[in-house]
């Protein structure tokens, strides 16, 4: 049996979000004291807002981070469903990142040209040190979305180009499976009463593409408590 995440069931949504900048303060420190760097790979989507937004009073050298996303819309440049304008609004321009050291998605190019220049990017990093996530309602991950290919054979490219996203835009680009599991600690951020099915599938073992993504030190998850309530109170057998 493989060994699946790691379930951390949080109060609410404020606790979620404590729990992930204190997750993520701890893994900078681990990793700036072990190799003086700390690459880290954000996740897109909504969740994560208030995350980054508290993440401003970090106490760390900023300047030795290394900011990458792990998807992004192949829409214009600033246009407000980028995820890496939600970034910067709520933490990258309010930080002194080094500009070289946030690696944006060149996603205006539109996805095969962006896929193919993020997989440039991406050979200077063996190991992401952290590589934060969010869950879809779908169990998609990423732009990593059921029925479309996720990446997570050996050798698969770093950077997915995809055209038909069930979740708008329909084109964008994805770090594949196998790219987002090349990294010491995974966490993911889920809350919304709409990831309730989500949630049950995998941990009913489903192959979602979130039960794709795997990490050195294991996959964590911050979940709302509510979203387990229904599995909690499943009858169990005597
Ligand atoms: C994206 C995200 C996507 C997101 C989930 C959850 O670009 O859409 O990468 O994978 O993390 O859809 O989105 P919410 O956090 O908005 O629920």
């Amino acid at each position: 049996m493989r060994n699946g995440p790691r379930w951390h069931p949080m109060r609410d949504a404020a606790a979620l979000e404590d729990e992930a900048v204190a997750r993520i303060s701890h893994a900078a420190a681990e990793a700036l004291a072990r190799q003086g760097r700390f690459r880290i790979a954000l996740a897109g989507g909504n969740t994560p807002r208030n995350v980054y937004r508290k993440l401003v009073g970090l106490r760390t050298d900023w300047s030795r981070w290394a900011v990458y996303f792990g998807d992004e819309r192949c829409v214009p440049v600033n246009d407000e469903q980028r995820n890496d304008r939600m970034a910067r609004e709520t933490l990258l321009d309010r930080l002194p990142v080094p500009a070289g050291a946030v690696h944006r998605i060149p996603a205006e190019q539109g996805a095969a040209d962006a896929a193919r220049a993020y997989g440039r990017t991406l050979v200077e990093v063996d190991l992401f040190d952290l590589v934060l996530l969010g869950l879809g309602e779908d169990g998609h991950t990423a732009s990593l979305f059921p029925g479309h290919d996720r990446g997570d054979a050996p050798g698969s490219p770093d950077v997915l180009a995809v055209f038909d996203a069930p979740k708008p835009p329909p084109e964008r680009v994805s770090m594949s499976a196998a790219r987002l599991s090349r990294a010491r600690r995974v966490l993911f951020l889920v809350a919304g009463a709409s990831k309730r099915d989500a949630v049950r599938q995998w941990r009913a073992g489903e192959d979602i593409p979130a039960a794709s993504i795997r990490g050195v030190e294991g996959v964590d998850v911050l979940v709302e408590a509510a979203l387990l309530q229904d599995w909690s109170n499943r009858p169990r057998r005597e």
